[in-house]
C-alpha cells in the first residue's frame, strides 16, 4: 500500500518498550505510526515502523504542529513515567507529566477533531486486589501516585467523552514481558525494575544476583505470582482497539492480561532453563504495597476486541527476551541523550 493512503496513528511514547512494539503491529496492519515521544526514557533507534517525531505531550506549539502536518486519524497514548517507587518519592513528577500532560494532549485532540484514542492503564490502578482474577468492575484504588495518576486518566477520559464525545478504550495492563519474536526491539529501561529483564542480566553476568521480595506469601512456593503478557500480544490488542472504535465501540476500559499467573520463582526457573546460565538471587523481606497475587480475568478483551494473547507459553516469551538481552547486551543503542528536535 502506498504510504499517501495508509492511515496515520499518533503514537505517543512511540520509541518506548510497549510503544515501539506497537509501532511495528501497526504497520504490519497498514497504518503509518507516527512516533510522538520525548526520548526522556525512549530510544531513538526503537523507531523503525514509521516517522520520529521528538517532542513532549505537554508541548501544545509542537504537539499541534505535528498533528497538523500528519493529520492522524486516531492516538494511542502510552507517553508516561512508570516507577511506582519514583512515584511516591515524587508525586508532583507523575502528576505533572501523566495527568497534566495528558490533558494537554487531550486538549490538542479536541482542537484539531481528533475523536479517538487508545490509553495505556493498568493494573496499578484496582490497588489491593479484593478478589482475583481482577475483572474490569472491581473497585479502582490506586495505593500509590502512579496508579492514580492512571485512574485519574481513565476519569478525564470518561468526562470527555460525555462532554465532548471524544471516545476512548483504556487498556489495563498487567505485567508486560518478552521481546519481539523477530527480534527486532525489545526492553530496555534505565533503571529496570522489572522481574524478567533483570534476571536476563543476572544471566549475563550484568548484575551480580537478583533480588526476591517476600518468600513467605499465601502462595504455593511464597513468592508472588503476576500475569506476564507478552508485549507482542499487547501491542496487537492496541490494534483491535483502534479497530474496535472505528467500528463505533463506546468507551470502555479492558484488561489486558493472560488470565494465569506465574510466581517470581517460578520465573526464575524458567529463565536459567532458558539460557542455561545460574541466576544467583537474594531473598529479602517484602515490600510494602505488594499484593500476593495479581492475575487480570481476560474475557472481555475477547468479547470486545476479539483478542486473545498468542503467546501463552512463559518459556517461549523469555526465549524471545533472551534473544533480544543477549544480541543487545552485545550491540546495545546509544544512551539516552538531551532530547533534540528532528
Ligand atoms: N511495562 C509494563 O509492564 C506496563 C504495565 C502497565 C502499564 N504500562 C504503561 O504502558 C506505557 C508504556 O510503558 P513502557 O514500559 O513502554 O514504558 P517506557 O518508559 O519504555 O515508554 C514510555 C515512553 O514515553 C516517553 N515519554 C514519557 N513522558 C513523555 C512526555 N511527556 N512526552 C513525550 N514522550 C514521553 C518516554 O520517552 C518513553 O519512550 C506507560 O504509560 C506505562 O505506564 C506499562
Amino acid at each position: 500500500m502506498s504510504d499517501s493512503l495508509r492511515k496515520r496513528i499518533l503514537v505517543t511514547g512511540g520509541a518506548g518498550y510497549i510503544g515501539s512494539h506497537a509501532c511495528k503491529a501497526l504497520a504490519q496492519n497498514g497504518y503509518t505510526p507516527v512516533a510522538y515521544d520525548s526520548l526522556v526514557n525512549g530510544h531513538r533507534e526503537a523507531v523503525r515502523w514509521g516517522p520520529l517525531e521528538v517532542g513532549d505531550i505537554a508541548d501544545r506549539t509542537r504537539l499541534d504542529a505535528v498533528i497538523a502536518h500528519y493529520r492522524p486519524e486516531a492516538v494511542i497514548h502510552f507517553a508516561a513515567y512508570a516507577y511506582v517507587g519514583e512515584s511516591v518519592q515524587e508525586p508532583a513528577k507523575y502528576y505533572r507529566n501523566n495527568v497534566a500532560g495528558t490533558l494537554a494532549l487531550l486538549e490538542a485532540l479536541l482542537h484539531h477533531g481528533i475523536g479517538r484514542i487508545v490509553f495505556s492503564s493498568t493494573c496499578a490502578t484496582y490497588g489491593i486486589p479484593e478478589r482475583t482474577p481482577i475483572d474490569e468492575d472491581h473497585p479502582q484504588q490506586p495505593i500509590n501516585p502512579y496508579g492514580a495518576s492512571k485512574a485519574m486518566i481513565e476519569r478525564m477520559l470518561q468526562d470527555f467523552d460525555t462532554a465532548y464525545g471524544l471516545r476512548s478504550v483504556s487498556l489495563r495492563y498487567f505485567n508486560a514481558a518478552g521481546a519481539d519474536p523477530d527480534g527486532d526491539i525489545g526492553e530496555d529501561h534505565d533503571p529496570e525494575t522489572h522481574l524478567i529483564p533483570l534476571a536476563l542480566q543476572a544471566a549475563l553476568g550484568q548484575r551480580e544476583a537478583l533480588q526476591i521480595f517476600g518468600t513467605d506469601y499465601p502462595t504455593a512456593d511464597g513468592s508472588c505470582i503476576r500475569d506476564y503478557i507478552h508485549v507482542a500480544d499487547l501491542a496487537q490488542a492496541h490494534v483491535m482497539a483502534l479497530s474496535y472504535l472505528a467500528d463505533g465501540g463506546a468507551t470502555t476500559a479492558i484488561n489486558l492480561g493472560s488470565g494465569h499467573g506465574h510466581s517470581v520463582l517460578e520465573v526464575i526457573e524458567t529463565a536459567r532453563k532458558v539460557t542455561g546460565r545460574d541466576i544467583p538471587i537474594q531473598l529479602r523481606a517484602r515490600r510494602p504495597g505488594d499484593p500476593p497475587i495479581l492475575t487480570a480475568a481476560a474475557d472481555k478483551a475477547h468479547r470486545l476486541l476479539d483478542w486473545q494473547p498468542r503467546y501463552t507459553d512463559l518459556a517461549e516469551t523469555l526465549r524471545h527476551a533472551w534473544h533480544w538481552h543477549r544480541q543487545h547486551a552485545a550491540v546495545g543503542w546509544a544512551k539516552r541523550g538531551v532530547p533534540t528536535k528532528t
